[in-house]
């Protein structure tokens, strides 16, 4: 698929992988509708910043949890709410939400299952493997018990490019790049990226 004459090459290395995921997390329970309520988790890296401009074609509430360092740049983005991790828990502070989507999914199905509201989806595209794999082994028991839903979503390649193409054409979604970094930095740009300090998607040019 061609990136529109518009889309920078910066523009286009950050959209595919981040934008499929996005659209794939956040469309797992539907087309969305207006009034849903929506948590992103690990909201200001590549997923959470294309997923909030998607989703605001649609008159949704739509909530962010990073670091506090994020926030600022999350509310440009287009979040209504944002939340502070290191210093709120969301999944203890009595919110429910429509749909969760999860970058880091650091806690049990349980957990996250409780800040739905019934009928919910949870849709996790990945984060600490050992809850992850919870989520494959006893998403059966929580829609059993509960009700709501937990998806687990495995990228599909190339699926969703048009549609990421047609958004950034209507002017409607703009890649979020921290950078772009020479390929000389590369090094620093990693560890800019290790320590978790990005906003966005981080992009290295090759001179
Ligand atoms: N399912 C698939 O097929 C597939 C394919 C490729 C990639 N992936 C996965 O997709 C995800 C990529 O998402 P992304 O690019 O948006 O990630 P990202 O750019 O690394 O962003 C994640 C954000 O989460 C924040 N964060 C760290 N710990 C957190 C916590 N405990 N609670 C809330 N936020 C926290 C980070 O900020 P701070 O560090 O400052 O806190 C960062 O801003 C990864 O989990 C990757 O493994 C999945």
């Amino acid at each position: 698929m061609l990136k529109p004459a518009r889309m920078t090459f910066e523009q286009a290395a950050a959209l595919p992988q981040a934008g499929q995921l996005a659209v794939q997390g956040l469309y797992a329970a539907g087309p969305l509708r207006p009034g849903l309520k929506i948590l992103i988790n690990g909201a200001g890296g590549g997923v959470g910043t294309i997923a909030v401009q998607l989703a605001k074609s649609q008159d949704v509430e739509i909530t962010g949890v990073d670091s506090t360092s994020k926030l600022e740049m999350m509310r440009t983005v287009g979040f209504d709410h944002v939340i502070d991790y290191r210093t709120e828990d969301f999944t203890r502070n009595g919110r429910r939400y429509d749909l969760i989507l999860d970058t880091k999914t650091t806690r049990s199905p349980i957990e996250y299952a409780r800040s739905l509201n019934p009928g919910g989806t949870y849709a996790t595209v990945g984060g600490v493997m050992t809850r992850v794999l919870q989520f494959a082994a006893f998403g059966w028991l929580i829609r059993l018990t509960t009700g709501k839903t937990v998806r687990l979503i495995m990228l599909k390649q190339n699926r969703d490019l048009p549609l990421l193409n047609e958004r950034f054409e209507a002017g409607r979604l703009v890649p979020v790049i921290d950078g772009p970094y020479k390929l000389s930095e590369a090094r620093e740009a990693f560890r800019h990226f290790g320590a978790g300090n990005h906003k966005g998607k981080v992009v290295i040019t090759i001179e």
